[in-house]
């Protein structure tokens, strides 16, 4: 087994940190909100794991799809050495991407990045048993804040798939995208998973399915907090709701009070109320066009250079190189 050298720029203490801070904000805000990044413990990775399956999540097998039937010519034009994930759950697409590099004859490096460091030596392992002489360098790290702190040497492909981008709103995607074109240079390229607009009640399916995988899913981030930051949420007195807003194009999941109840945040000494009926939100979904996503990245110094979808048209991957 060869020894993996995790490089990490995310230590367990500023992540508790940021999540009290995070939580504290968002509690104390008008409408409440909290951030979509803290569903994900191992129930809520499994729970995620979960939706991909169901009949009304299309967008995971969909990009797979996609991939599958374009991912010989993503090798081909991008001829990378180095494979660096961001977000490193999706392990059977990162294993697509993988076997086409090696096919081209180009892959020697796999660089996963993620916020959960256990995830990241899972993914890391697997995948250097499986891929002869890969060298897998492993980054701890949240990709709104350490994108400068990825590798640089070799030709890159920068991947980042499922449409997580579409849990930044465009203010943060402004950022994140310029982050992007940051640390890529002249032969690298960007590969991103985007979900499509489509008819909305297929969209509220999707984030509201008939087995209520979603809503326990959702529900999980309040058994998050209590265990994480010693509140005292009542699961069972909230209700899942899924809502397409029109104006923004995204899907918002928010977490609706049944009655009127007080919260304790024990950890940050934390009092909030509840009425009843009261919405807090929990996650946008973004959901996108060419045209849009073209002009944001170009807005980065990025240009699309191939643009693929199902022949339903319901996501998007694209490719874009930084604009010389
Ligand atoms: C992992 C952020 C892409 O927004 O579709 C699935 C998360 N939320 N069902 C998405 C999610 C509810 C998912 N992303």
């Amino acid at each position: 087994m060869p020894t993996l050298d995790v490089s990490v720029h995310l230590d367990p203490t500023s992540l508790a940190a940021q999540m009290a801070q995070d939580v504290r904000d968002g509690l104390t805000r008008v409408p409440k909100v909290l951030p979509p990044k803290y569903f994900y413990d191992a129930r809520g990775s499994e729970l995620f794991d979960e939706i991909t399956r169901l009949p009304e999540y299309y967008p995971t097998r969909t990009e797979r799809a996609i991939l599958v039937e374009h991912v010989a010519q993503i090798a081909a034009v991008t001829e990378a050495s180095t494979l660096i994930e961001l977000g490193s759950g999706t392990s059977e697409k990162t294993r697509l991407l993988l076997q086409a590099l090696q096919a081209a004859g180009t892959l020697r490096r796999f660089v996963p990045f993620d916020v959960d460091p256990a995830v990241l030596a899972e993914a890391s392992e697997a995948v250097g048993a499986e891929f002869d002489g890969l060298v897998v360098e492993p980054v701890v790290g949240d990709f709104e804040k350490h994108l400068g702190e990825l590798p640089r040497q070799g030709r890159r492909l920068l991947a980042f798939l499922g449409s997580t981008v579409g849990n930044l709103d465009r203010e943060q995607r402004t950022a994140f995208f310029a982050d992007v074109r940051a640390t890529l240079g002249e032969g690298d390229a960007f590969l991103l998973g985007t979900d499509l607009v489509k008819d909305p009640a297929r969209l509220v399916a999707a984030y509201d399915d008939a087995q209520g995988v979603t809503a326990q899913f959702n529900l999980n981030v309040l058994h998050v907090i209590n265990r994480s930051l010693g509140a005292d949420f009542d699961p069972d007195a909230f209700t899942h709701r899924a809502v397409w807003d029109a104006e923004e194009e995204w899907i918002e999941m928010r977490l609706e009070s049944a009655r009127d109840q007080d919260v304790r945040v024990a950890d940050l000494d934390l009092d909030v109320s509840f009425t009843r009926g009261e919405q807090m939100r929990t996650e946008i979904s973004a959901k996108f066009r060419r045209a849009g996503v073209a002009a944001e990245l170009a807005a980065a110094g990025l240009e699309l250079v191939h643009w693929w979808t199902d022949p339903n048209d319901d996501f998007a991957l694209s490719l874009s190189v930084p604009t010389s």
